[in-house]
């Protein structure tokens, strides 16, 4: 794909990656992907936002063939799908120097391999004049590495991102528009980069408040030409409000967990509680990820593999731990042969989820007419936290 202008000296230089399906070796990519570069030329200087993932690097190559000089190279943030082809751009412009953050210097030099001298630092809120342009480099950490920032081209009102409000969507489009289909990749890509960063992204939304912007041009996924959408959707995301929702995620081995699942969708949906369940030996773990954002309450079934949770339903938890889902209870059913120290262990890898744990339902063998009173007697409790849970936020 050809460069494409956004305005009068302001360049999408990136790649689109139609067929990646995973990333990090972890994250599912159904959509695909793009790594966004611009090139923002001023009347003075020129400048390049970013790089790519260095495996296209060729594209960016052919992208910067016929520019005379680069007098910078901003890296908003270090991941090599944006500071990989860096390298090459140096190779190709020897003259230009890398601005980055301060923390991001030594990363820098730790990822890539490029020498202290052609690295400067820039501090936070520092404006940078390309003559006629003006770039503001504004700090955001964690999002989602330590060392990243946006910068801000005051005269065109875009404001670039990296991966903040980034999505794995590989398209055609430049522009998001009012697509819903991006908007779904964008809770996803929260749900699986961002979630963890929840209480630090509301205070970099903050920080950005004071500025206009008319476009939000991130490193992954189409530029938001509308950006109150994606504004208003991470607001939303990041909030302490959650839904009368409860996500399951399970495995089974014999249907007798499946069975005890099955009776406690239909005895919440029954109260009026809505229910996502994952199967997980066939789940897109980014579907649950998604469904973790806002959701009240998780219930964890497993069935019992020699003495423990199914490893299946322990990396489930793991996960769900590691994303910092703002749930506000927990539950684990399942069933086992024997003996089972499943519970103890899948609670014991869940300490970053600020639960309260409603309890824990086992039963040995099949269920029966008592572990079905016991799931009743837990989608009341649900059914009850749900709404003190609501009035909560409300009030
Ligand atoms: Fe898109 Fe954190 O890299």
């Amino acid at each position: 794909m050809k460069s494409k202008k956004m305005c009068a000296g302001v360049y999408w230089v990136g790649a689109v990656d139609w067929n990646r399906r995973l990333f990090e070796s972890l994250t599912p990519l159904p959509d695909g992907t793009s790594y966004n570069a611009y090139l923002v030329r001023g009347s003075e200087k020129t400048v390049l936002i970013d790089s790519i993932d260095p495996k296209m690097a060729e594209t960016l190559k052919n992208h910067l063939s016929g520019i005379e000089k680069i007098d910078y190279i901003i890296c908003q943030h270090v991941e090599q799908d944006h500071s990989g082809s860096i390298p090459m751009v140096l190779e190709m412009h020897p003259d230009a120097i890398v601005l980055c953050s301060s923390k991001a210097k030594n990363m820098i030099i730790d990822h890539l391999e490029i020498p202290e001298e052609k690295i400067k630092i820039v501090n936070d809120g520092e404006v940078l004049s390309l003559g006629d342009k003006y770039l503001q480099f504004i700090y955001t950490p964690w999002v989602h590495w330590p060392e990243t920032m946006v910068t801000y081209l005051k005269e065109d009102r875009i404001l670039f991102t990296c991966d903040f409000f980034g999505s794995h969507v590989a398209t055609s489009e430049l522009y998001a528009g009012k697509d819903p289909f991006v908007m779904d990749a964008a809770k996803r890509y929260y749900a699986e980069i961002m979630m963890p960063f929840r209480k630090v992204i509301q205070k970099n939304l903050k920080k950005l408040e004071s500025i206009e912007f008319d476009m939000i041009a991130p490193s992954h996924g189409p530029v938001f030409d509308n950006p109150e959408i994606i504004v208003s959707a991470y607001r939303e995301w990041i909030s302490d409000k959650v839904s009368n929702l409860v996500v399951i995620p399970y495995v089974t081995m014999h249907e007798n967990t499946e069975i005890m699942v099955d009776y406690l969708v239909s005895a919440l949906v029954e109260r009026g509680v809505a229910v996502q369940k994952f199967e997980l030996s066939t789940t897109d773990i980014g579907k649950l990820a998604m469904a973790l954002v806002d959701a009240a309450t998780i219930v964890i079934g497993t069935p019992t593999v020699i003495g423990g949770p199914h490893p299946s339903a322990f990396s489930a938890a793991f996960l769900t731990n590691a994303l910092q889902p703002k749930l506000k209870y927990a539950a684990v059913i399942g069933s086992y042969g024997w003996g089972t120290r499943a519970v103890e262990q899948i609670l014991g890898v869940i300490p970053n989820l600020k639960v309260e744990v409603l309890g824990s339902i086992l039963c040995k063998g099949k269920p029966k007419d008592d572990t079905y009173a016991a799931l009743d007697l837990l989608a009341d409790t649900i059914q009850s936290k749900h709404a003190v849970a609501a009035e909560t936020v409300c009030a």
